[in-house]
């Protein structure tokens, strides 16, 4: 009932020649049609990207939680869809991180991009020394409770568990681990949205290749992928869609 979706996320990567990268990608997206693929570019690539592979669902990688106004050097939802996004990320950890958003800004964002038709994907997950004092349930626990609308459903809603310690550094956590953080995190949706939360794909994010997608990608609960480095390039990131497209 729920589709795979196998998503990317350049970062501060990519260029205009870069795109080139999106044709293989788009023809393995179309060779895939059981499963969804998606790509998360710059804000300054998405208007091209989605010109260049309109067939191939182009997002953003973040929006401001207003819907316009005086937020020097800040996107709004309503700016990125009428670039050509048809979705964005919001609350990645890199963004917490590095602009100290919390929670609450990822739920006011998730709200702004929906607000504008766009479907969201929302990030949450523990980093490594709240994994170390065992926390890495309530933490994720507390992320969604603060960030979830009470408006989600899988129609445009997604979740994604990203583990900060697992981003860019080749190290995943156990298949147990992610089947028991997703279990959880399907539960804790449950409380907050009721049947809804069946629908809800919950994605794994976290140095995903080609070499562990199937295996991750099988695990209970894990309902697709968000892809950091290996999608990049079409080398790295079709062999992931193909092993989603395999189960
Ligand atoms: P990596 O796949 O590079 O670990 O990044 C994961 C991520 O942060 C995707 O949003």
């Amino acid at each position: 009932m729920r589709r795979k979706l196998v998503a990317g996320n350049w970062k501060m990567n990519g260029s205009r020649a870069a795109l080139a990268e999106l044709d293989a990608i788009a023809a393995a997206a179309a060779a895939a049609p059981g499963i969804d693929v998606a790509v998360a570019v710059p804000f300054t690539l998405i208007t091209a990207a989605a010109e260049r592979t309109p067939a191939l669902a182009i997002g953003a990688e973040d929006v401001h939680e207003a819907d316009s106004g005086a937020h020097t050097g800040c996107v709004s939802a309503a700016m990125v869809k009428e670039a050509g996004a048809g979705f964005t990320i919001v609350g990645h950890s890199e963004r917490r991180a590095d602009q100290h958003e919390t929670s609450h800004d990822a739920w006011a964002k998730a709200a702004a991009a929906h607000r504008q038709g766009l479907n969201v994907i929302l990030c949450c997950g523990e980093t490594e020394a709240e994994r170390d004092a065992d926390r890495a349930e309530r933490v994720v626990q507390a992320q969604i409770e603060k960030s979830v609308p009470d408006n989600a459903d899988g129609s445009w809603f997604t979740l994604a568990y990203e583990p900060r310690w697992a981003i860019g550094t080749g190290r995943t956590p156990t298949l147990e681990e992610i089947a028991s953080i997703h279990a959880i995190a399907r539960s804790k949706l449950k409380t907050l949205i009721g049947d809804r939360a069946a629908g809800v794909r919950i994605l794994y994010g976290g140095s995903v290749t080609g070499a562990n997608a199937a295996t991750i990608l099988a695990t209970d609960n894990v309902d697709g992928a968000l892809v950091g480095g290996a999608s990049l390039t079409a080398a790295k990131f079709v062999p992931i869609i193909e092993a989603a497209a395999s189960l």
